[in-house]
């Protein structure tokens, strides 16, 4: 008997550490990015790493350098190292809904991060208020030139936030065109919000308007840094209102030197911290609080939206510096 009970005791000792406490499994997160191209997605990166260090939670990243089989790939590989959950980013919108599946089969749930998946039964999603992103952009450049001639840039058309930005600016815009008050110049997408498609069709526009460009619509500080290159071979950078969003390095210190308006800031880090805590109880069968819902063409998916901020001169020091986010002394260097 004394021995039957040893040897169980001597079992049990092996499901527990030798400090007593239980084992625990290892949650492993999968995270897939769209890119690392932009200050943004690099900060979103190191956040959940630092919310995963010293947690036991392990940061399986991949990043698919704005390429949707890429993505697809990198997904089904991540899902093969028996994640727990997966976290994704989507260059493409459509093209990204098979992860969704292929991680449902496997009985992976799936966080939609920042962008939005399309006609795919995503299980959560976190994110910004995006339309409103882009409501504070067109209120911004609207009370700067409430009249004039416009060139409006969207983000990548691949990319559902993009059509939610534009959405937002049109919803201020719209009835100032429609008054006459503004006149648009140009209208059109970025091609993977490359800085350089901007800068491209920035000169375009200045070309065919003899330089008469009055505002710029650019959704985010990546494209507003190739509008500025643009103005500024024209020795128009600081006289031509421009918009922007992220809150970059770059972005902030435009806006100390005059060249760009504003930003729009969205705190990746608390954007992370969300769909971290968020992958924890999905991972553990939990249920997590939503309070509003966005329709993705399949259903209506359960959303964190966090709430963006205005940023230009006034309030750059308020909300960038001291918030820690930007570093003083780099963005006034
Ligand atoms: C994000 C922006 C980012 C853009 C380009 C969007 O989906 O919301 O913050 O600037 O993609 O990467």
């Amino acid at each position: 008997m004394k021995r039957i009970l040893s040897l169980s005791l001597c079992c049990a000792a092996m499901f527990f550490s030798a400090c007593g406490a239980p084992k625990t499994k290892t949650i492993k997160i999968g995270v897939s990015m769209p890119t690392q191209r932009e200050e943004r997605w690099v900060r979103d990166l190191e956040q959940f790493r630092r919310e995963a260090s010293g947690r036991g939670v392990e940061i399986l990243a991949q990043i698919s350098d704005n390429d949707a089989a890429r993505q697809l790939a990198q997904c089904e590989n991540l899902l093969a190292q028996k994640i727990d959950v997966l976290i994704v980013a989507p260059h493409d919108a459509a093209a990204a809904s098979p992860i969704v599946e292929k991680a449902h089969r496997q009985g992976v749930k799936v966080i939609s991060y920042d962008r939005l998946i399309l006609n795919a039964d995503v299980d959560l999603y976190v994110s910004f208020d995006n339309v409103k992103v882009g409501e504070i952009q067109g209120r911004y450049l609207s009370r700067l030139v409430p009249k004039g001639r416009y060139v409006i840039l969207a983000g990548a058309p691949t990319d559902n936030n993009a059509k939610l930005f534009r959405q937002g600016a049109m919803n201020i815009l719209q009835p100032l065109i429609d008054r006459g008050d503004i006149k648009v110049l140009m209208d059109q997408p970025v091609k993977d919000w490359q800085p350089i498609e901007a800068m491209n069709l920035m000169e375009n526009a200045l070309m065919a308007a003899d330089g008469k460009v009055d505002a710029v619509l650019a959704p985010n500080d990546g494209t507003a840094g190739g509008v500025i290159q643009a103005l500024s071979l024209r020795k128009l950078a600081g006289k031509v209102p421009v918009t922007g969003q992220d809150a970059e390095l770059a972005g902030a210190k435009r806006i100390v030197e005059g060249t760009q308006s504003m930003t729009v800031f969205k705190d990746t880090r608390m954007l992370a911290t969300a769909a971290f805590e968020a992958a924890l109880k999905l991972a553990a069968g939990q249920d997590v609080e939503t309070a509003s819902k966005v329709p993705n063409g399949k259903i209506d998916v359960p959303s964190l939206l966090l709430e963006p901020i205005a940023v230009d001169r006034a309030n750059i020091d308020k909300v960038l510096v001291d918030g820690g986010y930007l570093p003083k002394k780099e963005v006034y260097e």
